[in-house]
């Protein structure tokens, strides 16, 4: 883990509620996996004072750069959306243990909600000189889906639902994952981030057809770093039911292992 600080290269709003920030680190862009994520302090006079994660987006290591993808919510984020090239903002990382890679003979299939596209879209570039997939993506709208263009120039299979209908499936992408897995019998590895909800059904539709599946949690997050057992997650294991850390034991945990009834 290492506390730094980085310097805003860029930050680009891609629609209405999404922003890209570019920040130059040389050793957060080459030590970070994908899964990983930074905690940040979005702003300098320390309003809010607690930091927030972001999962690594990307990283570009040869300029000592990496980049962070996130959705408009409230207080912190609407601060981080006003920083401009030329700041520098304090943070922590990379953190957390990254998604695992998958089996040389495993379909590695990628399920995005929302600002979940962040971390798999790293996931997707990194793994793309090894073994490609299928990316569904789902967001409420058309304005919400973007980099469509990258992730397939990386030879992904790219499917996309909107809630409201303007671009690909109309409803859920869970709806689209079902209807895949239901027609296939390949050897496949499920990884997934977005909404709780979401993760709950990827869980349900992995579980029933025996596949290994890894989820990405989101959760309020305090120090980062695993001292206040302010982001537990109840999780099922052979010793019975424990807490576990997101920022420390995760962000990224066997589906099956998550007690989705617990929210
Ligand atoms: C591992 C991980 C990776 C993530 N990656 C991404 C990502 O890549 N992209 C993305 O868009 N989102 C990501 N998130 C979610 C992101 O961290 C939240 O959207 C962000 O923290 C929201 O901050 P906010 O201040 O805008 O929202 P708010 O809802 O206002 O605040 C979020 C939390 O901050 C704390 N807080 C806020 N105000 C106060 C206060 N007055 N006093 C005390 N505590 C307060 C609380 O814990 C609050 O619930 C990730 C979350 C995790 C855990
Ligand atoms: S945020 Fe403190 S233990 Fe995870």
């Amino acid at each position: 883990m290492i506390h730094t600080r980085a310097l805003v290269l860029g930050i680009e709003r891609l629609s209405p509620l999404f922003y890209l920030v570019e920040l130059k680190s040389p050793i957060v862009a080459s030590q970070a996996k994908p899964g990983q994520f930074v905690h940040l302090r979005v702003a300098e006079n320390y309003d809010p004072l607690l930091r927030r994660p972001f999962s690594l987006h990307n990283t570009k290591p040869s300029q000592g750069t990496f980049y962070i993808l996130f959705k408009l919510r409230g207080k912190g984020t609407q601060a981080l959306s006003q920083s401009s090239a030329g700041e520098e903002l304090d943070l922590i990382g990379p953190l957390g243990n990254g998604f695992p890679p998958p089996s040389p003979d495993q379909l590695p299939i990628l399920v995005a909600g929302g600002a979940g596209i962040a971390p798999l879209f790293m996931l997707a570039q990194r793994l793309s000189s090894v073994r490609k997939g299928l990316f569904f993506w789902g967001a409420r709208g058309r304005e919400e889906i973007f980099l469509q263009e990258e992730i397939s120039s990386w030879g992904w299979e790219l499917r996309v639902s909107t809630e409201d209908g303007s671009l690909g499936h109309r409803g859920m992408v869970t709806d689209l994952l079902g209807a895949y897995l239901s027609k296939t019998k390949d050897d496949q590895i499920i990884y997934a981030c977005g909404p709780w909800g979401m993760l709950k059904e990827v869980n349900k539709l992995s579980k029933e057809r025996d596949l290994p599946c890894w989820v990405s949690l989101e959760e309020n997050m305090a120090c980062g770093i695993g001292a206040c057992w302010g982001c537990a997650v109840r999780c099922r294991v052979d010793e019975g039911l424990v807490y576990r850390r997101i920022c420390k034991d995760g962000p990224v945990f066997p589906a099956q292992e998550v007690v989705w009834e617990s929210r």
